[in-house]
């Protein structure tokens, strides 16, 4: 058995990693921590888990978590979670974190985008990007796992055989990607209240989204030159999944069923990404609340463009499911064990 933290426990991705974790067959939850809710029972912070698991959010104190559990799930705010790392790697503990401060490799990148210093910039080069579908090898032998982010989870699972395959012109990559509200997290945000959110639609951090340079930095990799894109998010008055449609031109003519070809072919052994056949695009409701991604694929005949299309949920794919995942890989367990579950529809 794994022995399981969550610090974080009452947020968004928190309260998803233990809902999943309850039924994952091979970890027990040791730990909860909350700086709010703290001395208070799960069930309590929130009643669907009542019944389901009795443990109390205790104040995180890296020492005491360290005791309980073999591995903790970070599921704190950015320039938050780093902080705790650098206490809890030294004490023996694999730590999965879902936050973005160890997903950029370069610390430069981090303090332009983030506003401050990392306090561990030596840990940035050992810390695995938790994509699994892309860095499974590198991830079965890591102590510290950067969770991407859920925009940089849909367009690099969506842009992968492309670019690979060098099919197209990375420097016309254009994602707009469109996401439920939950994608903030659940602090309190006058845009994010109902009357504001309620039939709305709109852009936000046009041309300045901080999962930008995590999306260039890995088309960079896996190019090995450097690869700008054009991102741009929006919000839509829905809780959960993201939306996204990736644009780029062919350099070559392709029939759509080439494409399709290519994108079988890279994900034929994975578990959680499923190609639709030609005419079929997804749609957010056939993965929520599970660990897929989906993805459509068509070709503009007329402009040379191929355009994918790609539904996650943002809090399973995009968060705690994809942390699950890694978790298993860097636990030498199957990677789908607790993470079965099909979509709730509708
Ligand atoms: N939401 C998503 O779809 C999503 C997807 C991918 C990645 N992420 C990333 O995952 C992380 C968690 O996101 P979330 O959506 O779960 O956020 P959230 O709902 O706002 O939850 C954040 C958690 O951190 C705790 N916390 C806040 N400030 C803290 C501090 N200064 N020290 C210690 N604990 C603090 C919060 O509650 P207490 O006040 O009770 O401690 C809460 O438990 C973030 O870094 C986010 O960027 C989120």
């Amino acid at each position: 058995m794994i022995r399981a933290a969550v610090v974080g426990a009452s947020g968004y991705t928190g309260a998803e990693l233990i809902r999943l974790l309850i039924g994952h067959p091979a970890v027990e939850i040791t730990a909860l921590t909350s700086e709010s809710y703290t001395d208070l029972s799960i069930g309590e912070v929130f009643p669907s888990m009542s019944g389901l698991l009795d443990l109390t959010c205790e104040k995180f104190d890296p020492p005491e978590v360290a005791k309980a559990a073999d591995l903790v799930f970070l599921a704190l705010p950015h320039k938050t979670a780093m902080a705790a790392a650098v206490e809890l790697l030294p004490l023996g503990k694999k730590v999965i974190d879902l936050s973005a401060d160890f997903r950029l490799r370069d610390p430069d990148a981090y303090r332009r985008w983030y506003g401050v210093e990392h306090v561990a910039p030596n840990l940035l080069r050992e810390a695995v990007y938790a994509l699994p579908e892309i860095y499974r090898r590198q991830l079965a032998a890591a102590r510290l796992a950067a969770v991407p982010g859920c925009y940089p989870t849909a367009a690099l699972l969506g842009l992968l055989p492309l670019m690979k395959r060098e099919v197209i012109d990375p420097d016309s990559v254009v994602i707009d990607a469109i996401s439920g509200a939950s994608g903030a997290g659940r602090k309190l945000e006058l845009p994010l209240h109902f009357s504001e959110l309620e039939g709305n639609f709109k852009a936000y951090s046009v041309a300045s989204h901080r999962h930008t340079p995590e999306i260039e930095q890995e088309l960079s990799r896996w190019l090995g030159r450097e690869v700008l894109v054009t991102f741009t998010p929006h919000l839509a008055a829905a809780v959960r999944g993201i939306l996204t449609t990736i644009t780029a031109t062919l350099v070559a003519s392709k029939a759509v069923e080439e494409l399709l070809a290519l994108y079988r072919e890279q994900y034929e052994q994975e578990p959680f990404v499923r190609i639709l056949r030609e005419g079929r695009f997804p749609e957010t409701k056939q993965v929520r609340g599970s660990n897929f991604c989906d993805i459509g694929v068509a070709v503009d005949q007329r402009t040379r463009r191929c355009i994918v299309v790609v539904a996650i949920d943002n809090l399973v794919k995009g968060a705690s499911g994809q942390a699950i995942q890694a978790m298993n890989v860097m636990s030498g367990l199957d990677e789908r064990t607790g993470l079965q579950a099909p979509a709730l529809f509708p």
